[in-house]
């Protein structure tokens, strides 16, 4: 009989399309912002659209792209959303406690025997509650420097600039630094394909996931599929990415 492989769903279209429209977003946000953070970039941004220095233009418009993405998330998958937020801020256990001494072996990929995680283990929850939090703040004091702009810059709401310039600041640097850690462990520990194709391997699930695991088998979301399938998913791009299944 012709091998099996077994494979659960993580998240599906809507969900997908939200995640890498927020990191387009957020990359255009952090490139440009960084231009008009660094004095030196100046001599980069003399080329104008409609008046404004290019920057200054791809700031705004992909400020409006970020603000719409969770928007759209929330229209086309509210349940997901609500995951998102229930998971990352009221869903710890005392699993999730115990699984905090082993982030540093975690970050090293020598994780050992890890206490059993959920749909999300307790430093994606970490992750995601923090960047949840600095979303709000570096939109509310982006739109701020934006639309109140004609205000704030009267002499009387000076310190009122300065905070929301400061609020900015240190958002851009915590966002930029979570997401960099983010990026590894999604490489490390193999992550991609549940971002990329929507499922991840039983066996990834197994490892990583195993009481969400358990509730999928439950609930008779477990797929199964021919050996040829699952090595076709790995295309060249793929391979090169690491968002492939792998036969573990
Ligand atoms: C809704 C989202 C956002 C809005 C509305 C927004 C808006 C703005 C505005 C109006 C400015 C002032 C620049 C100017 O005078 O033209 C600014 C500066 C800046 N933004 Fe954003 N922004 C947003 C998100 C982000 C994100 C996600 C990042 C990076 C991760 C970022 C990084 C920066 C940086 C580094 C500056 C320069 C600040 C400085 O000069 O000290 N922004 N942003
Ligand atoms: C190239 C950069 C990025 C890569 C490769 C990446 C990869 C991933 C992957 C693989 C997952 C799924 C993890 C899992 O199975 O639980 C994920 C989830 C997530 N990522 Fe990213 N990510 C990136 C950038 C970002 C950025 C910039 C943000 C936000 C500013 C972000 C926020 C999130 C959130 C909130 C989730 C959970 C999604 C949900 O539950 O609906 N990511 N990311």
């Amino acid at each position: 009989m012709a091998k099996k492989m077994r494979i659960v769903p993580r998240f599906n279209k809507a969900q997908r399309i939200a995640h890498w429209t927020i990191v387009a977003a957020f990359f255009t946000l952090l490139i440009t912002g960084l231009i008009l953070y660094i004095p030196w970039t100046s001599t980069w941004t003399s080329w104008k659209i409609f008046g404004w220095s290019w920057e200054r233009l791809l700031h705004r418009v992909a400020a409006v792209v970020f603000l719409l993405a969770p928007l759209y998330y929330l229209l086309a998958e509210p349940h997901g959303l609500w995951d998102l937020v229930y998971d990352s801020f009221f869903s710890w256990d005392e699993d999730d406690i115990r699984w905090l001494p082993h982030f540093i072996p975690y970050v090293l990929g020598r994780p050992g025997h890890l206490p059993p995680q959920g749909r999300i283990n307790a430093g994606e929850k970490l992750h995601h509650a923090t960047i949840i939090i600095f979303y709000f703040l570096i939109a509310g004091s982006g739109l701020v420097m934006w639309l109140g702009a004609p205000i704030i810059h009267q002499a009387a709401y000076h310190d009122l600039a300065l905070a929301m310039v400061l609020t900015h600041d240190i958002s851009m640097f915590v966002m930029a630094v979570l997401t960099f850690g983010h990026m590894y462990f999604a490489f490390v520990y193999g992550a991609l394909p549940g971002m990329v194709d929507g499922y991840v391997t039983e066996i990834y699930a197994a490892m990583e996931h195993p009481k969400w695991l358990a509730k999928l088998r439950e609930e008779r979301k477990v797929v199964e599929i021919g050996a040829e399938e699952f090595a076709k998913q790995c295309s060249g791009w793929k391979k090169i990415l690491g968002a492939c299944w792998w036969d573990l």
